[in-house]
């Protein structure tokens, strides 16, 4: 081997260090997740995006009954998007085939799974486990169901204690920023989960002006970049507080500044969505190769920037969710 070609491999094997991240007991080769959505729902996105760099992808929320509305729409608003969309139509059983070769493949693949009930989400659970997948999302929060959501820490706990029941798979919870969201982040660490996802899209609507006529015909999922600083808030709120659970963060994720924010309020890694609406695969590239550049610029690593933000306690990253799950109960009083 030339001397410029062991620079390159070496140069090559320490940015790889500086990207390298953890979430659900996996070893990621760089903090950036794909969120689950419309994009997800396609094993040729999945396999393109982890081959680009991504650390991990999240599935589209599967779901053993998805309710066909036949209302589930896209709108790109000046800024972000509003979507009706909820969940996958594939079958459980096509998911599974297609769990197990991204297993086969030894490829970092989140499931995120969401029922009717907190029993029939237990029971999802275990058939996913069966196929060999090796972390869950928990896709609880959508508030694209036709009442909303009115989302509770009781209800929170109900589901993540149904799954943790039924499996030893780690699973993030993922919730949505506004009310209450430490209550429910204490809930889904209190029943077990590993780590909590946030955000889900919030609550949302745009009017026509010329006609008076409200965008898809309600009120429905906000993404973008106009949730970035209300889900930093958040997050960095969590951490000030001391809450320990590891958190995969995101909201309006466009470039390596976002993915730089998030770490630094605290999120162990950083889901990207929406913008990948827009040449997913560019998209994904430049923010892959300008998060590498920065840390680089910066002589730093991911790991160094996690939490730097915040003064307080440092969190741990080490627990599992059974042993958080312990350790709450033990010190609730
Ligand atoms: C079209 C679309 C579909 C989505 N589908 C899901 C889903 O099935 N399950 C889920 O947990 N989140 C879903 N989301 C939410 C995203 O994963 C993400 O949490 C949210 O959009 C905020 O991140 P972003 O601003 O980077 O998109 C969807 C978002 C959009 C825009």
């Amino acid at each position: 081997m030339s001397a410029a070609d062991a620079h390159q491999e070496a140069s090559t094997a320490l940015e790889g260090e500086h990207m390298a991240a953890a979430i659900l007991g996996l070893s990621l080769s760089s903090p950036l997740v794909i969120g689950s959505g419309l994009l997800t729902d396609q094993e040729r996105n999945i396999r393109r995006l982890l081959a680009a760099g991504a650390g991990a992808v999240v599935t589209k929320t599967i779901h053993p009954a998805p309710p066909r509305s036949g209302n589930e729409r896209l709108s790109r608003l000046p800024t972000g998007m509003l979507n009706s969309t909820m969940y996958s139509h594939r079958s459980v059983e096509e998911w599974c085939t297609m769990l197990r070769g991204f297993d086969r493949d030894g490829l970092p693949v989140i499931a995120s799974i969401h029922a009717d009930s907190p029993e029939e989400l237990g029971i999802l659970a275990d058939r996913i486990t069966e196929s060999g997948c090796r972390a869950l999302e928990l896709g609880i929060s959508c508030m694209n169901e036709e009442d909303g959501l009115e989302d509770t820490a009781e209800r929170v706990s109900a589901y993540a204690a149904a799954v943790r029941a039924r499996t030893p798979l780690p699973f993030s919870v993922k919730l949505a920023a506004g009310e209450g969201t430490a209550v429910r982040a204490a809930a889904a660490a209190g029943a077990g989960a590993d780590a909590i996802t946030l955000s889900d899209t919030i609550a949302g609507l745009a009017v026509d002006p010329d006609t008076g006529q409200v965008q898809l015909g309600g009120v429905y999922g906000y993404s973008g970049p106009g949730i970035k600083p209300l889900v930093l808030a958040e997050i960095y709120e969590l951490r000030r507080s001391g809450m320990t659970i590891p958190v995969m963060g995101g909201g309006g994720v466009q470039a390596a500044r976002d993915v730089v924010e998030y770490l630094s309020v605290g999120a162990d890694v950083v889901q990207i969505y929406t913008a990948l609406h827009k040449n997913m695969h560019n998209t994904f590239a430049a923010i892959h190769r300008t998060t590498q550049s920065w840390l680089h610029v910066h002589d730093t690593s991911v790991k160094e920037l996690v939490g730097r933000s915040v003064s307080g306690k440092p969190h741990d990253t080490a627990l599992s969710g059974a042993q958080r799950k312990e350790r709450t109960c033990a010190t609730a009083p």
